[in-house]
């Protein structure tokens, strides 16, 4: 089969396993060719198969301390004519890397909100892997079932401060167009802080306190965006601000607990704005993204998902030079937040049109970066080939 990138919207909805597995690849390359650092012995990562959390257990594993790791993703595998999406892929390349060096890397592909995948990764804690002394949270989802009440609650991407009306990237034909944000109502900004917050993250430290498989000193972390001014509208101020303000007070919440207990820590860190699955799909926000790109790379501080998680571990988590706001939170999202950055971007928004768009910003690379979440536009890959999705089908992540 020739497989080719189909998308909708800001969803891809094809894989290249080939793809997939030279990117994977490309970051382990990326962190053994740097700094190392001091970390984890043992860790479990939540929201493990893509973004931040593949760019965590890649640098943990090839950059730190040869980090066993335990990956928890939702994916699906290839059947029949469907390719099976990226992060069943990533967890198996990365399984596979990992290994080779002699690691533990065990994937849990499913629910990671129910109480049933926790008594699993817990037992598989308890009977194979060795107590843990690093939880990331990385979880990123449209939809979750509360294991308690039994509700299904679907988040939503709204503003709660009016219907916001402004440019975005339509990928298909490359073209830039005009798309409204609607206002939440009180529905859908309770069901996102449900989604998005930080009740499971807790269920999660919780049961894992409970069962005593967290070494003494763990620290956990949840990943959060802030992000400018000029996107307060559609993020800090709209229902997924309101989810991640959530998601902080659960974290003072869980510092204390774990530092009383096991002197341990928890925190959110700010990471930047890159394209993930997740990310492209909020509305007007990957206009911000081409902008941002395109004055961060002509600055020289751009960073791509590896580069950013690296140097978060390398030099904050584990290094000697956190930046750690008021609030407690650590800012990889430094770079991003310079004032000249923002004020270049700022500039180019409100020249912005569907005329200058692919001159002014970085829409190409923000396009590329989008078809490589699927592992497509990778260098080295000839997507003329046929893919045998059989041989495939039988790989186990
Ligand atoms: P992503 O879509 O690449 O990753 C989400 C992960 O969650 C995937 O591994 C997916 O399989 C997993 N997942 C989703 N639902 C699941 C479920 N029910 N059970 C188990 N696993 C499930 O997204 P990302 O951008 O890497 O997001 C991770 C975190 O980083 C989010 O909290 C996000 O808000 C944050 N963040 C993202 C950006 C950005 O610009 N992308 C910036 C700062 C912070
Ligand atoms: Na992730």
């Amino acid at each position: 089969m020739i497989i080719e990138p189909k998308y909708k919207g800001g969803i891809l909805l094809t894989a290249h396993p080939e793809g997939c597995k030279k990117l994977v690849e490309k970051q382990i390359k990326y962190v053994k060719n740097n700094k190392s650092y001091n970390g984890a012995k043992k860790a479990l990562i939540i929201g493990a198969s893509s973004g931040y959390g593949l760019a965590t257990r890649i640098s943990l594993a090839f950059g730190g301390s040869k980090t066993d790791t335990i990956g928890i993703s939702y994916e699906n595998g290839p059947r029949g004519k469907r390719t099976g999406t990226a992060g069943w892929y990533n967890n198996i390349f990365f399984k596979e890397a990992a290994e080779k060096e002699g690691l533990k890397a065990k994937n849990f592909v499913g629910d990671a909100f129910s109480l049933e995948m926790k008594d699993e990764v817990i037992k598989y804690i308890k009977e194979e892997f060795g107590k843990v002394d690093l939880v990331i949270y990385s979880l990123a989802s449209g939809r979750r079932k509360d294991p308690i009440d039994g509700e299904t609650y679907i988040s939503a991407l709204k503003s709660t401060t009016g219907d916001i009306v402004g440019p975005t990237v339509d990928l298909k034909n490359d073209t830039l167009i005009q798309q409204t944000m609607e206002n939440a109502t009180e529905e859908d900004i309770k069901a996102t802080v449900k989604v998005m917050g930080g009740e499971d993250w807790e269920l999660w430290i919780k049961a894992l306190l409970e069962a005593d498989v967290l070494e003494k000193g763990a620290r956990t972390f949840a990943y959060t965006y802030i992000g400018p001014k000029i996107t307060y509208g559609i993020y800090k101020d709209g229902t997924i601000g309101a989810a991640k303000r959530h998601l902080e007070k659960t974290a003072k919440e869980l510092n204390k607990i774990l530092k009383e207990k096991l002197s341990g820590e928890a925190a959110v860190s700010s990471n930047k704005a890159l394209v993930t699955k997740a990310s492209a799909y909020i509305p007007i926000f990957p206009v911000y993204a081409t902008l941002l790109f395109k004055v961060m790379k002509e600055k020289g501080t751009h960073e791509g998902c590896i580069e950013q998680t690296h140097r978060l571990f390398l030099d904050m988590i584990y290094g000697d030079n956190p930046i750690i706001d008021k609030e407690g939170r650590y800012r990889p999202d430094n770079l991003e937040m310079e004032e000249d950055v923002q004020d270049k971007v700022n500039e180019l928004w409100k020249q912005i049109n569907e005329n200058n768009f692919k001159e002014i910003s970085d829409y190409a690379g923000f396009k590329k970066d989008f078809l490589q979440l699927g592992g497509f536009e990778v260098e080295g890959i000839d997507y003329s080939k046929d893919i045998d999705l059989e041989t495939y089908a039988k790989l186990i992540p």
